[in-house]
C-alpha cells in the first residue's frame, strides 16, 4: 500500500506525485514504476537543503538555506516547500527567481515535518 503524503518521482519525465489517498503501490509513469522519494535530513555540501523553520507571531517562515539561500536558477531551484501538521499539508509552489522560503499560517508546535523538493537534489525534511 502507498502511505498518505508519500511522494513519488518518475525518473524519465520528472513527474512528482503526492499521495492524497492510500492505494496499491503501483504508480506507473512512462511505462515504469515510479520511485518513492525518501527525504534526506543531513547536508554536508555547501549548498543547504534542509528546511529551517523560523517562528513568527502569526505563523512560521520556512527557509531553504538558513544562512545562505539555495539557488533559484532556471535549471536548479526549489520547486515546493511543505509544512505537515496532524491534519494539514500546506504547500508553497516556487519558481526560478523567487526567494527560497515560504510563510505558513501554522503554529510551530503543530508541525510534524517541514520538507522541500529541489529539482536537482531531491526531497529534504526537518
Ligand atoms: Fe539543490
Amino acid at each position: 500500500m502507498t502511505k498518505l503524503r508519500e511522494i513519488y518521482y518518475c525518473e524519465i519525465c520528472g513527474n512528482v506525485v503526492e499521495i492524497a489517498n492510500e492505494g496499491q503501490p503501483a504508480l506507473v509513469c512512462c511505462g515504469q514504476p515510479m520511485t518513492k522519494l525518501e527525504a534526506k535530513t543531513e547536508d554536508s555540501s555547501n549548498e543547504k537543503h534542509v528546511p529551517f523553520i523560523e517562528e513568527k507571531n502569526d505563523g512560521v517562515l520556512v527557509k531553504v538555506g538558513q544562512n545562505q539561500a539555495h539557488p533559484m536558477l532556471e535549471k536548479h531551484y526549489i520547486k515546493f516547500i511543505e509544512v505537515l501538521t496532524e491534519d494539514k499539508v500546506c504547500r508553497a509552489e516556487l519558481k526560478p527567481g523567487d526567494v527560497p522560503e515560504a510563510w505558513f499560517p501554522v503554529k510551530k508546535e503543530d508541525i510534524i515535518e517541514a520538507r522541500e523538493w529541489c529539482n536537482v537534489h531531491g526531497l529534504w525534511k526537518s
